[in-house]
């Protein structure tokens, strides 16, 4: 591609080195579909006419036919996606080939190329974020009313329906794909046209060549367009969020089914057993997950780390942006599919946590509202309790167990309804305030994620 001013062959070490074929391969989908855009540019531009266009054209798409018949020999020796489809192109139809990298530097093509790879790949994890989501919905109704202790710092806390502890996960992955949504918006902006670094002296309908790719406008600055991969550090960056989320899910998942909790049974497609423990059933679709976040993480620092000390404007290193993306898009879809398949076999073990749930210090926070409401400041309320807590542990007794009179020994304040507010499934519908868990609340979060979802 280069001969003209070299009198030696790149060495065969060179090239193995820079070589990047063996992976932005993938990009080919792309490259045609931008080739096929720019050819048509070319021909409003006059550059090419009208039978040459369609040679172009023709030519690339037999190409794109082969190649995802596994039909097409990238090689090497060609370096990467860009200069295997052109050169095959050129020699099947010879001068109109020649013409096609008029006014384009393989650093506006792959820019674009990239560009394109994310805006589809967003769209994938998207609709596997959903279908994420779903499945949360959908287990979360299978569990009805059931209720859980709800932790901080992974002691009990206070009473929660099973349901609102998934549907926690279903609203971080909506800010999920609200992020991703919002990054295709910078990812959506077409290079295209700004050839190496400083656009071209053959001026072509940029606008109109964006139209034909579905962006939704062009780079206006061609510096910056051939050296930007905010867009690639951006949608990482979501990716690892996305990861992080999966490997709490992963964490919860895995203390749940663990014989100390047994919150959930996991089926027995989606675990593991032990070559050496007979009655093992391991999470490790779960474990996978949460290990597979750090690989996210990893991809991220490697992209910020690639772009930080580059002078303007392309420059090779930016090769090196392809794996850690390539990586995190393969890692988050495949963690999604998984994921929400196993979601879809979890049950989970009304038994256990409703006798969790039963533990009578999970009420002690109703217990300071009851003072409270009877015009009890919550500072005193609080110390009225603890100390009632105290006792409770001291006599071995939960508060269910005590008489009245007990009761009354820490507060006067204290009378016979007290016992309502002990009342496991009237202190459930006691939580009616707007996000809190009473069992109507969840059920309309259910419904509006249902009606969201199905939308
Ligand atoms: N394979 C290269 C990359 O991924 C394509 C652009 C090469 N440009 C260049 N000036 N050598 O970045």
């Amino acid at each position: 591609m280069w001969k003209g001013r070299f009198a030696q062959e790149t060495s065969a070490l060179v090239q193995r080195y820079g070589e990047s074929v063996s992976f932005d391969w993938r990009l080919y989908p792309h490259d045609i579909a931008g080739s096929i855009a720019h050819s048509k540019g070319l021909l409003k531009a006059g550059i090419l006419t009208a039978g040459e266009q369609q040679q172009i054209e023709a030519g690339l798409l037999e190409i794109r036919h082969e190649i995802e018949k596994g039909q097409f020999e990238f090689k090497e020796s060609l370096e990467d996606v860009h200069m295997n489809i052109e050169a095959e192109l050129t020699r099947r139809i010879g001068p109109a080939g020649a013409k096609l990298h008029t006014a384009r530097s393989r650093n506006d093509q792959v820019a674009t190329d990239v560009r394109l790879y994310c805006r589809a790949n967003i769209d994938t994890v998207l609709k596997h974020v959903r279908a994420m989501q779903a499945a949360l919905v959908e287990c979360a109704e299978r569990g009805g009313d059931t209720v859980m202790p709800g932790y901080t710092h992974l002691q009990r806390g206070q009473p929660v329906l099973f349901a609102h502890h998934l549907l926690a996960y279903v609203e971080m992955l909506d800010r999920d794909a609200a992020r991703l949504a919002d990054c295709r918006k910078r990812v959506n902006v077409m290079p295209l046209g700004s050839g190496a670094l400083a656009g071209s002296t053959i001026i072509l309908d940029r606008e109109y060549v964006a139209q034909e790719l579905g962006f939704d406008g062009v780079t206006q600055n061609s510096m910056d367009a051939v050296s930007d991969r905010d867009f690639v550090a951006e949608l990482l960056f979501d990716l690892s969020l996305l990861g992080v989320h999966l490997s709490r899910l992963s964490e919860d998942v895995i203390l749940w089914a663990s014989a100390e909790f047994g919150f959930v049974t996991l089926s027995d497609a989606h675990t593991t057993g032990s070559s050496l423990m007979p009655q093992k059933k391991n999470p490790d679709v779960a474990e996978l997950t949460r290990g597979k976040s750090a690989r996210l993480i990893g991809n991220l620092m490697s992209i910020l780390t690639l772009i930080k000390g580059l002078p303007m404007t392309y420059n090779r290193d930016l090769q090196e942006d392809k794996e850690p993306l390539f990586d995190s898009i393969d890692t988050v879809v495949l963690a999604l599919e998984v994921f929400t398949e196993m979601i879809s076999g979890m049950d989970v073990n009304a038994a256990r946590t409703t006798a969790a749930a039963g533990d009578p210090m999970l009420l002690a926070t109703d217990l300071a509202d009851y003072l409270v409401n009877h015009g009890v400041p919550f500072r005193q309320a609080h110390e009225v309790i603890g100390k009632l807590v105290a006792y409770s542990i001291q006599e071995k007794r939960g508060f269910g167990d005590m008489e009245l009179a007990e009761f009354q020994r820490f507060s006067p304040v204290f009378q016979a309804d007290v016992a309502a507010c002990l009342n496991l499934e009237t202190a459930m519908h006691a939580r009616k305030g707007i996000g809190a868990p009473s069992p109507d609340n969840v059920k309309a979060q259910l419904a509006r994620w249902r009606k969201a979802l199905t939308a």
